[in-house]
């Protein structure tokens, strides 16, 4: 246990560095320790364990993908496992990467509760974890970084972009309603992502100067897959088919199952339902070059390089931020054609 009571030595003493900068201590390097442990890890000493959560979404293949090419490019050698949307699979694998001592825990948690003992054990195990995209509830002392995107941001902005369209259009609700009626298709029950983008919409439309425009007819977890975003869409279209006027789809597989729904009720994607989802990923683009589609919200997959430096900085005992955000745009219909042959997922 020599090597990680080092390494979690230093990090304490850059965190310790790092508050007394915080308050005009000095500007202590917070790195200055580091370097008289020994000589500094190389990528090829290093073993990341990552748990992911499964293969659900057109988003997560290219998440999967980033993370072992960014691994490889690092030269970090990685141990990766599929939870299959299971946290009891999480759970177990994270308690495989304790038990063959990696350098570096790093997951997506699949929901935001229930890690509290895994996390734990992996603290008393003196393994640094780092939260990958999801975040979770448990006390933030249990890990020492969370790479992410803001989901609040993203279901807000998801509501603005369809506040300011549907003024742009001079757009008026189609069943001869007051108000835009809105279907929401939700995510995994339980994930931070889901909760806080639909926290976001709904806040969105709550403090719009004319939110009292819309209201939401109906809102229901597709679970993040084409298949179930099409089930729930077409059970939506049956109650209320001819009211619906937008679709917030909170991944862009559960939009393209619900285009699916859309088309044959006969209706016609993109001009009877505006539909904005997010991740912008290339099958979204696909939908908006054709019309069916109006908006993607970003939610980037490529955490893989910033993970692997971060990995990199915690086996050196370097200081990490708490939580280290990556910013993200909005890509309307009308700049698809123009951006699709620069996404890289
Ligand atoms: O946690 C990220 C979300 O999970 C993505 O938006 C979605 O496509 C995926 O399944």
């Amino acid at each position: 246990m020599m090597r990680k009571n080092r390494v979690l030595a230093a990090l304490l003493t850059g965190a310790m560095a790092f508050s007394l900068t915080a308050c005009g201590g000095g500007g202590a390097d917070t790195n200055a320790d580091t370097g008289a442990e020994g000589a500094q890890k190389q990528a090829s000493d290093i073993t990341v364990g990552f748990a992911q959560v499964g293969s659900e979404s057109e988003w997560r293949t290219a998440n999967t993908e980033n993370i072992k090419a960014a691994a490889e490019a690092a030269g970090v050698t990685l141990q990766f496992s599929d939870a299959q949307q299971k946290q009891e699979n999480q759970i177990k694998a994270i308690r495989s990467f304790i038990a063959s001592d990696v350098d570096v825990i790093a997951f997506c948690p699949i929901v935001q509760t229930g890690w509290d003992t895994v996390l734990q054990e992996a603290k008393d195990a003196e393994i640094p974890v780092v939260l990958v995209d999801r975040g979770v509830t448990a006390d933030p002392s249990l890990y020492v970084t969370h790479i992410f995107a803001d989901a609040l941001k993203e279901g807000q902005n998801a509501f603005n972009w369809i506040d300011e369209y549907m003024k742009k259009q001079n757009k008026t609700p189609r069943g001869g309603s007051e108000q835009f009626q809105i279907a929401i298709l939700e995510g995994t029950v339980g994930s931070s992502v889901a909760a806080d983008r639909l926290k976001g919409f709904n806040d969105a439309i709550a403090s719009a100067e004319d939110g009292s425009k819309y209201t939401v007819l109906c809102s229901q977890t597709g679970e993040y897959t084409r298949a179930k975003g099409k089930e729930v869409m077409e059970s939506f279209l049956k109650s209320d088919g001819d009211k619906i006027d937008i679709l917030f789809a909170a991944n862009d597989d559960m939009a393209l199952g619900a285009i699916q729904a859309i088309e044959a009720a006969g209706l016609k994607p993109g001009e009877d339902i505006v539909i904005v989802s997010i991740d912008a990923a290339k099958g979204a683009f696909n939908a908006m070059i054709e019309g069916k589609m109006n908006c993607a919200v970003e939610h980037t997959p490529n955490f893989g390089e910033l993970l692997m430096d971060t990995a990199m900085k915690i086996a050196n005992g370097e200081s990490v931020p708490e939580t280290i955000e990556v910013e993200e745009g909005i890509f309307p219909a009308d700049t698809a054609a123009q951006e699709l042959p620069n996404r890289t997922y």
